[in-house]
C-alpha cells in the first residue's frame, strides 16, 4: 500500500544500532570456518531457533557468544559492509553506529585490529553508497568504570574517528551514576554523550543518565513514561529517545502487541517527545529498520504524515549539524 511504499522511500537515519547486533547467523558460521573456530551453531536455522529470549540478559549471553568469531580487520569490514549495504537499500542515509570495544579487547582483539576494519567499511559506504556513518563507542555497564576508563584511554589515538560514547549491556542494578567519571572524561574530549536507560531499568535511571552523565539522547527510555515530570523534561529539552520496537518485543520489554501498541502509541501519538524508530540488533531480533517501521505502522495504523514525522525526527535527534541535516533530509 501507499504507506508501506512511503516507509521504503523516505530518507531515514538510524541512531540505535549495534554493529555486533548485525552479525547474521550465515556470516557467523562463515567467519567461524574462515578463522578455524568451532561453529557456534550447527546451522543458520539452528541459530535462529536458539534466538528466543526471555529478557535482556538471555539475549546478551548469546550476543556476546556470537562475537567470538570476530577476529581480523577483514571480519569487522565484512560485518560492517553487509549492514551498510542493507541499510542503504532501505534508504537509510545517516547512521550513528554503536560498537562495543570491551567485547573485543577482552578476547585480545585490539583497537588497531577492529577499528581499521570498521573504518574501511565506513569509507567505502560513503564512496559507493552515499551513506554517512559516524561511530559511537559503548561502554559495557556490567563491567567496572575502571575498565571503561581504560577503554577510553585506548581509544584516544583514534579520537578523530569517534562521534561519541554510549553505555549498554545489562541494566538491572547498574545505575548510570556508576559511570559519571568516565562520561566526564569523554565530554572533556569533545565526544557526544548517549546511554541506554529505562529499557529494563527504572525511570530514575533515565534521570541519572541525564543529570549525572549529561547524555544528550536516551537509548530505549521506555520506562520514562512512568514519571510525568521526566516526560515533561524530555519534551522541553528536546532530548531524543531512540525507540527499538522489535527489540522490545523480542526481549519481552513489551509482553505482547497490545502493550506495545499502548506504550508506543503514548510515545508517538500522545506526547511531544522527540522519538524515532531503530533496529538495535537486527540479526537477533528478526528485522532491520524498515521492519521496525512496518511493525509500528501496522499496530498503530500510522498515516503517511505520522511516518514522515518519525523519519524527520531521526534526523532532528541525530548529531548532524544543521547544514548536514539539510543535505541528508
Ligand atoms: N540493551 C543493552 N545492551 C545491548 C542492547 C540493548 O538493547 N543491544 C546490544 N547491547
Ligand atoms: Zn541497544
Amino acid at each position: 500500500g501507499p504507506v508501506q511504499a512511503f516507509i521504503a522511500a523516505v530518507p531515514k537515519a538510524e541512531l540505535h544500532i549495534h554493529l555486533e547486533g548485525t552479525l547474521e547467523p550465515e556470516m557467523m558460521l562463515e567467519l567461524a570456518a574462515r578463522n578455524g573456530l568451532p561453529p557456534p551453531y550447527l546451522s543458520a536455522e539452528a541459530a535462529r531457533q536458539a534466538y528466543q529470549f526471555k529478557d535482556l540478559q538471555s539475549f546478551l549471553d548469546l550476543y556476546y557468544n556470537g562475537c567470538a568469531v570476530l577476529l581480523t580487520s577483514q571480519d569487522f569490514y565484512d560485518l560492517a559492509w553487509a549492514y551498510f549495504e542493507r541499510a542503504a537499500s532501505e534508504n537509510v542515509k545517516h547512521i550513528e553506529l554503536f560498537f562495543d570495544p570491551q567485547t573485543h579487547l577482552e578476547r585480545n582483539v585490539p583497537f588497531s585490529t577492529f577499528l581499521p576494519g570498521i573504518l574501511d567499511a565506513v569509507t567505502t559506504a560513503k564512496e559507493k553508497l552515499g551513506l554517512n556513518v559516524r561511530l559511537i563507542m559503548c561502554f559495557l555497564r556490567h563491567m567496572s568504570e575502571e575498565s571503561a576508563i581504560e577503554t577510553l584511554n585506548q581509544a584516544k589515538p583514534f579520537r578523530e574517528h569517534l562521534l561519541g560514547v554510549g553505555l549498554d549491556s545489562s541494566e538491572a542494578n547498574r545505575p548510570p551514576s556508576l559511570f559519571k567519571r568516565v562520561y566526564g572524561m569523554a565530554k572533556a574530549l569533545g565526544l557526544r554523550l548517549v546511554a541506554h536507560a529505562g529499557e529494563e531499568g527504572p525511570a530514575e535511571y533515565v534521570w541519572e543518565a541525564i543529570k549525572d552523565l549529561g547524555v544528550e539522547r536516551v537509548d530505549h527510555g521506555i520506562r520514562s513514561l512512568e514519571d510525568t515530570a521526566l516526560v515533561t523534561h524530555l519534551e522541553e529539552q528536546r532530548i531524543g529517545i531512540t525507540l527499538c520496537p522489535l527489540s522490545n518485543m523480542r526481549l519481552k520489554v513489551f509482553p505482547d502487541e497490545a502493550t506495545a501498541a499502548r506504550i508506543l502509541g503514548k510515545f508517538i501519538l500522545e506526547t511531544k517527545l522527540l522519538v524515532m524508530l531503530n533496529s538495535d540488533d537486527p540479526a537477533y531480533f528478526g528485522g532491520y529498520l524498515m521492519d521496525n517501521y512496518l511493525f509500528v505502522q501496522r499496530i498503530l495504523s500510522l498515516k503517511v504524515e505520522q511516518v514522515a514525522r518519525l523519519a524527520k525526527n531521526s534526523f532532528s535527534a541525530s548529531f548532524l549539524s544543521d547544514e548536514e541535516r539539510q543535505h541528508y533530509h
